[in-house]
């Protein structure tokens, strides 16, 4: 740890056209509390406004769907694309602002990860036909087999992130984040592992990539310039966790490259350990994404304490912390005070996702 990044986590940074107060944001937490008219309930809502009173520059939601055919991966999930939604929203997102913090969505497809019971269509789709190898967690049962999605069914997927992100903007909200990590549908296509498509989507790397830039540049077109378009990547899936979805660092940096090539804010990388070697390179996923582009960077995983979070800093510019913003609603000023801090498992965290209000 250096001076220089001891001193930098409470210094505000510029993203886009706004200035953080500080360095530090809420990773985005699915809550699964959302009921028929998907919107989330009502102490979800205050829990994201409290964590911005509580000093987090960045609230993220949880992973919102973005159509309702095939997105939704997960039971509660919530949706913003009708007007009651839209205001539900909206009211977080003005509790959020009076503390001058940012609020950003993000925008979720599940592609394979799929639990077609709960998702209003039924469909599992994938950029092929081929299941995780691990059971779905929730439902203790294979997860089921995905039609290789066609190109209706591309374009149909990419109006749906579209529709969320209108949403979003109507909303208010600062800006919008595409999930591309975590094995769910645009980590899919990223990833040789789940792509084996015979067509321009699949093979090399920027055609893996092709799917996840013509969502970025199609959102793009409804998220004006002085709003935030942030990406979410990470070389790990919750199904199939040991498998590398990157495979090695020339891939992953190519992806990275091409990623940069795109008009967007931020790029966010979420990691396991944040300090891991990466790759058999010596260097942490941060570093080998600030090897080959300067865009701001925001990494995530394993941050707990003010320790940590210094380290994390030294090669990126915003932290985000999951398990200790959520369980720990003290955790800024702790981390202000460089308290002794815990660090929560996840299963502490499985709370999340019971009706038990959150502090
Ligand atoms: C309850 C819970 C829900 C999560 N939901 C999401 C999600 O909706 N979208 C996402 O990108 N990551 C999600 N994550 C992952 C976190 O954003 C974060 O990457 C992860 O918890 C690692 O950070 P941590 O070590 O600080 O907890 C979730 C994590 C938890 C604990």
């Amino acid at each position: 740890m250096t001076a220089n990044t001891e001193n930098t986590l409470f210094t505000p940074f510029t993203l886009g056209n706004f200035t953080l107060k500080n360095r530090i944001g809420v990773a985005p937490m699915t809550r699964m509390s959302a009921g028929e008219n998907g919107i989330p309930r009502q102490d979800v809502f205050d829990f994201l406004t409290r964590r911005a009173q509580n000093g987090a520059a960045i609230v993220y939601t949880e992973a919102i769907v973005t159509d309702y055919e095939s997105a939704q991966g997960y039971p509660g999930q919530a949706r913003i694309t009708t007007q009651p939604q839209i205001d539900a929203w909206a009211t977080v997102i003005k509790g959020i602002h009076k503390e001058n913090s940012l609020a950003i969505l993000q925008m979720f497809h599940c592609g394979r990860m799929a639990w077609p019971e709960v998702n209003p269509a039924h469909r599992a789709i994938a950029p092929s036909a081929i299941t995780p190898v691990q059971d779905n967690p929730l439902t203790q049962s294979p997860y089921p087999t995905p039609e290789a999605m066609s190109l209706f069914d591309i374009n149909h997927v990419i109006a749906g992130f579209v529709e969320t992100a209108k949403g979003a903007i109507t909303a208010g909200f600062d800006g919008v984040e595409i999930h591309g990590a975590h094995g769910y549908l645009i980590s899919q296509f990223l990833s040789a592992y789940s792509n084996r498509r015979p067509d321009d989507y699949g093979g090399s790397v920027p055609n893996r990539f092709r799917f996840a830039r013509e969502v970025i540049r199609s959102v793009r077109k409804v998220v004006p310039e002085d709003r935030l378009l942030i990406f979410r990547i990470s070389d790990w899936g919750i199904a199939d966790m040991e498998v590398s979805l990157f495979e090695s660092r020339e891939n992953y940096q190519e992806t990275i490259r091409l990623l940069a090539g795109e008009d967007i804010d931020a790029i966010s990388v979420s990691t396991y350990e944040f300090g891991q070697d990466a790759y058999g390179s010596g260097k942490n996923m941060a570093q080998l994404t600030q090897e080959v582009t300067s865009l701001p960077l925001m990494i995530c995983g394993g941050i707990f304490d003010r320790t940590t979070a210094d380290q994390a800093l030294e090669h990126a510019d915003i932290v985000l912390a999951g398990k200790s913003l959520l369980l720990n609603p003290h955790w800024v000023e702790d981390v202000k005070e460089n308290k002794t801090l815990p660090r929560y498992s996840s299963e502490e965290a499985g709370i999340a996702y019971t009706p038990e209000p959150l502090a």
